[in-house]
């Protein structure tokens, strides 16, 4: 049966979601599954924005054949080709063959990448360009890279609804309430909203920050992303997190210490780090093993806090493989302007945290503080001096 949401007087929800994927992108693990947006305008001309992943593809077509009622379906508006959105775009033009499909020159190039030799018409638009459909009158903003090149986002001025492809979207299926403002967003969705903006989008700070520069010419009132809950209340909150977010700016004063432990004794440096900084007034203080953490949630948090400790044993003459694959992620995916401290361990030559402070040092305006501490097998009293002292100028820098 159908499973729709009304979200203005002409428009629906016709999305769906997904709890049985356990890897977004076949890499990053989800717990809440994920939803695939998609919208329906009832104007005097029909259009769809956006279609779903074909994981879905049985209940949004029913979704549309409810809402169209027997009508026929006008346009489909792909603002982003990645098959997360645009799989089920062949099923489409095969049931409704007239419809005609709105992108950009890069959009029908890759729809004829992954559709070779589908025939279908198209309206081609650029920047500015605008599609009246009646009552509604839809403009055309270019947002390469956020999150492909070909990514564009429309903005309904009738209604005030931007439709922003993959931007304010986040992972975790919806549960009947679509509205950011039917959540307690904060408290359940917005760990995940990062860790989705981070890892996906998190590269192109840049691109972001000249969207938003874009959207803040438009008097939006309702934010419709692809993946998450609708913004229809509060457009500031999360506004503003996809401004920190991109600007790489921390939202947090806070200290994350990530280690790599085989046997316990680069864990014990990163507890006795951890209880002196407390120990000193920090209360923001996350503790990660690296073993048991994925990356993408390391990468979030990354984005979240002004601080970070690693702490890596010498491994193979070089730094832990799963503490070098989050260094290269973070360089990947252009963490920085953070604050890091560094310390290793080594039986018979630590090398570890020298390895890791080069790596740090080819990331963009990465504080490295000189300060470090070196183990061998395991942490001495002795040692204490130097993780206060330690401790003290990761303080003096979150002044
Ligand atoms: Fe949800 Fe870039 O696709």
């Amino acid at each position: 049966m159908h499973c729709v949401r009304k979200i203005a007087d002409d428009i629906h929800w016709v999305g769906g979601s997904d709890r049985r994927i356990a890897l977004f992108e076949n890499i990053f693990p989800l717990t809440r599954g994920v939803s695939y947006n998609s919208y329906l305008v009832s104007d005097e001309k029909t259009v769809l924005v956006d279609t779903v992943d074909h994981a879905i593809s049985r209940e949004f077509i029913e979704n549309i054949l409810y809402v169209l009622d027997g009508r026929k379906l006008d346009y489909v508006i792909v603002n982003h080709m990645e098959p997360d959105h645009c799989s089920v775009i062949g099923e489409l033009i095969l049931r409704y063959p007239e419809i005609c499909v709105v992108g950009n020159s890069k959009t029908f190039q890759m729809i004829g990448q992954f559709f070779p030799g589908l025939e279908y018409s198209r309206h081609e638009v650029k920047e500015g360009d605008t599609l009246s459909t009646g009552r509604h009158t839809f403009s055309f903003v270019m947002a390469p890279m956020v999150h492909w090149p070909e990514a564009m986002v429309t903005f309904d001025s009738t209604e005030g609804i931007l439709f922003s492809a993959d931007a304010f979207g986040t992972f975790g299926a919806l549960d009947g309430t679509i509205f950011a403002d039917e959540v307690n967003f904060d408290r359940d969705w917005l760990d995940e909203a990062r860790r989705y903006y981070t890892n996906i989008v998190g590269k192109y700070g840049i691109q972001v920050q000249a969207l938003l520069k874009k959207a803040s010419a438009l008097d939006i009132k309702m934010i419709c992303p692809l993946h998450g809950p609708v913004w229809r209340e509060n457009l500031g909150y999360i506004l503003d997190k996809y401004d920190k977010w991109s600007r790489y700016e921390a939202e947090e004063k806070g200290v994350m210490i990530v280690y790599a432990s085989m046997y316990g004794n680069t864990e014990n440096m990163a507890n006795v780090l951890a209880c002196a900084l407390a120990g000193k007034g920090v209360k923001n203080i996350r503790v990660y093993d690296i073993s048991g953490t994925d990356v993408s949630t390391l990468i979030s948090e990354s984005f979240k806090y002004s601080n970070i400790v690693l702490a890596s044993p010498t491994y193979n003459g070089a730094v832990y493989p799963l503490m070098e694959n989050y260094l290269a992620d973070m360089k990947a995916l252009s963490v920085q302007n953070r604050t890091v401290a560094v310390m290793d361990n080594g039986t018979w030559a630590a090398v570890a945290g020298k390895q890791m402070a080069n790596k740090l040092a080819e990331m963009k305006n990465m504080t490295v503080i000189e300060k470090t501490v070196s183990a061998k097998s395991a942490m001495l009293d002795s040692q204490l001096d130097d993780i206060n002292a330690l401790a003290d100028e990761i303080i003096s820098t979150m002044k």
